[in-house]
């Protein structure tokens, strides 16, 4: 173990997999190595799984099946919120495990700690809820069930972004419905997932049910999506990852949940209170350093408040520390990688090529190729490679518009549809954006969508299915049309 990280409970930093309740090595000894953002230095490493490794997980996974999903939701449930227990007792410890691997300021690690644990909670408790109906028959001597059933071995593959919260968002529904996993964490930030499947273990969640396997995604996405046992697969990540996916999943008609991509709109209008809008603005687009699926990507203010909303937004941007996210008071810490700072500062380079104007920066910090300084843009227009591509950069880019339906066009003119956000005090606005905004989640004056009762997923190229809410439960279960006949019931 790395001796710089700290904890309160050591066993929480674990370099082995968990298959089939025996924390192992890949069967040919690799490894990986897994590097802290922040400074270049590698933490440690964790196996390099193969396609045989991954190959018995799914096997522990499918044995684990039966006698899983024969317990009684309250028995589930009740492992599940043990696990929820164990997570909120190790808050701080898991914190410092996810600032380390991916870089996030300890007091937002700690909050996507708590926020991850509110998906084991919630999903403990829908375990209970799981219903199906019964339906009027043609007959009188027959009844129809549709009943609901654990789709059966799951295979969850999660991102770097927020490495707790996307494993929980994932297994604890599965778990809840019945379903055994066996999850990949992004080979960036996988010491995290370990803890979180490690405190699953202590819970007493049975040998099989969550395994996990670490290293690079190749030959692992190849096993679990050609695997005819796992019946589900769970993704976030890139929607050209997300498409390979499901071209390797269609052999095997996979079920499959795809939160991908996203190039949200943020529409401010003139009737918008403009300290609500910078705040949201601020809640929406500088969480992780940038770096979420749901990050405003295009603000768009309209004239009459355009000026107040950058004077203020730039205000609010300058205050910003960036800088480790281990050291008090940081607020923005280091990108994931140096491919990620390179590809924000392309963005931002591509649109002050453009005419675009540095209107705020929050002051720079050493490392170039780790840190981008947050920074608003105006004068943003179509024609910049910002308004088209996810830049998952601390980089705000001011778009000006005259009138509603302007702006409505251009944030639907992307083949994306995951996040939304629009700010006006007029209740019939408010009603006519809405509807007309094409994306799986709309936001009114407020910056904030992600939280465990709300379902949460996009449309068009941004994916399929949702997680969380009470949809987050069904994406792992079946119905089973139960058809019972020539009952007897005139005696
Ligand atoms: C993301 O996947 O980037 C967003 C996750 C979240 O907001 O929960």
């Amino acid at each position: 173990m790395d001796r710089t990280l700290t904890l309160a409970e050591p066993k929480l930093f674990i370099e082995r997999m968990l298959i089939d309740g025996v924390w192992r090595d890949a069967g040919n000894g690799a490894t990986i190595d897994v590097t802290d953002p922040a400074t270049g230095a590698r933490i440690g490493r964790v196996p390099d799984a193969t396609a045989a490794d991954t190959e018995d997980a799914i096997r522990a996974a499918e044995k684990a099946l039966e006698p899983w999903r024969r317990r009684t939701a309250g028995e589930r449930a009740e492992l599940v919120e043990r696990w929820h227990s164990l997570i909120l007792t190790h808050v701080k410890d898991l914190a410092t495990i996810m600032t380390a691997e991916q870089g996030k300021p300890l007091a937002e690690a700690e909050g996507e700690i708590r926020y991850a644990a509110t998906f084991v909670k919630w999903f403990a408790e829908e375990a209970r809820r799981v219903r199906g109906h019964d339906i009027p028959a043609p007959t009188p001597d027959r009844r129809i069930l549709a009943m609901k059933e654990p789709i059966g071995v799951c295979a969850a593959i999660t991102p770097w972004n927020f490495p707790a919260a996307m494993i929980t968002r994932k297994c604890a529904p599965a778990i809840a419905a019945g379903c055994t996993v066996v999850v990949k964490p992004s080979d960036l930030t996988p010491y995290s997932a370990l803890a979180l499947v490690w405190l699953a273990e202590q819970a007493g969640i049975p040998a099989g049910v969550i395994n996990i396997v670490t290293g690079m995604p190749e030959a692992i996405g190849a096993t679990l999506t050609a695997s005819p046992v796992v019946r589900k697969l769970s993704f976030t990540g890139s929607t050209r990852v997300g498409s390979l996916l499901m071209r390797q999943s269609a052999d095997t008609i996979k079920r499959l949940s795809l939160e991908l991509g996203g190039n949200a709109p943020f529409l401010v209008f003139d009737d918008a209170d403009v300290d609500t809008a910078v705040a949201g603005a601020i809640a929406s687009k500088f969480r992780n350093a940038g770096q979420t699926c749901v990050c405003a990507n295009r603000i768009l203010v309209q004239d009459g408040i355009h000026d107040r909303f950058v004077a203020k937004l730039g205000e609010a941007v300058r205050a910003m520390k960036i800088g480790d996210g281990r050291d008090q008071g940081v607020t923005i810490g280091p990108l994931i990688n140096a491919a990620a700072t390179a590809k924000v500062m392309a963005h931002v380079d591509d649109a002050l090529s453009h005419g675009a104007v540095t209107a705020a920066t929050a002051g720079g910090y050493g490392d170039a190729t780790r840190f981008v300084t947050p920074v608003v843009l105006t004068g943003a227009t179509t024609a910049m490679r910002l308004a088209s591509e996810e830049t998952f950069g601390p980089v705000a880019p001011i778009f000006r518009f005259t009138h509603e339906a302007e702006a409505i066009e251009i944030a639907n003119a992307t083949p994306f549809g995951l996040a939304s956000y629009f700010y006006t005090d007029d209740l019939h606005r408010a009603w006519r954006v809405a509807e007309r905004l094409e994306f799986g989640m709309v936001a009114l004056n407020t910056g904030t969508i992600a939280m465990e009762m709300a379902p949460f997923g996009g449309i068009k190229q941004s994916g399929l299915g949702r997680e969380g809410g009470q949809e987050g439960i069904e994406e792992y279960l079946e119905t089973k049309a139960f058809h019972w006949g020539g009952l007897k019931l005139d005696r």
